[in-house]
């Protein structure tokens, strides 16, 4: 998409990062979320990232300074022995699908998480996704896993398969 910027983010684009999100939580599988984002809650999960190497959350700008989409990077699990992964996410708004946007967060967000000393990524992607799936496949995760009607949401039961990254 020509014209975008990757930066990361800052406090103050917590409203534009919920803008994103929320629908996603509101309307689709995608997330299992299904409560949405107040801003003190997005404020507060950037802030809870800020300055640790293995948790970057970047967004893409438009010329005009609005935002499409955001990446992050997440922990794996609060257990210490997990510290060495993260799950990784992209999420980009529906009118800017298909235009590169999710690729170019997501070459950013690894190229912020190179020096992090982290060890594998995760990709956990609510079945079928298949803009998703390419997406990850294209930045070298290997589907290691389906986990069958794991997760529910809008009263039916949805597959997630797991994609993993080797980053050292
Ligand atoms: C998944 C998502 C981030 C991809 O971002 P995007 O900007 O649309 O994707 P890009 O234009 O950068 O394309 C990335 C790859 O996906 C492929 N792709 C994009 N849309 C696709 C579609 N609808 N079906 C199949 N492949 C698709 C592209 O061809 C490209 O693959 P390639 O490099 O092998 O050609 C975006 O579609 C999105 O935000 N979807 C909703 C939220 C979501 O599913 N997030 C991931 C949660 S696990």
């Amino acid at each position: 998409m020509s014209g975008l910027t990757v930066r990361p983010a800052r406090l103050d684009d917590a409203d534009a990062i919920n803008a994103v999100y929320n629908p996603f939580i509101r309307d689709t599988v995608i997330t299992f979320e299904t409560v949405e984002h107040t801003v003190d809650q997005r404020r507060a999960w950037l802030q809870a990232r800020d300055g640790d190497a293995r948790y970057p959350v970047l967004v893409a700008e438009r010329p005009d300074g609005t935002i499409c989409g955001f990446a992050s990077a997440n922990p794996f699990d609060p257990r210490a022995g997990y510290a060495s992964s993260v799950k990784t996410s992209v999420f980009v708004e529906p009118a800017c699908h298909g235009l590169g946007a999710g690729t170019a967060l997501y070459n950013a967000l690894f190229e912020a998480l190179d020096g992090a000393e982290l060890h594998r990524a995760y990709g956990l992607v609510a079945a079928p996704n298949p803009a998703s799936a390419a997406l990850h496949k294209r930045f070298g995760f290997a589907h290691v896993a389906t986990l069958s009607e794991v997760g529910r949401k809008f009263g039916r039961f949805i597959d997630v398969i797991w994609f993993e990254k080797r980053l050292s």
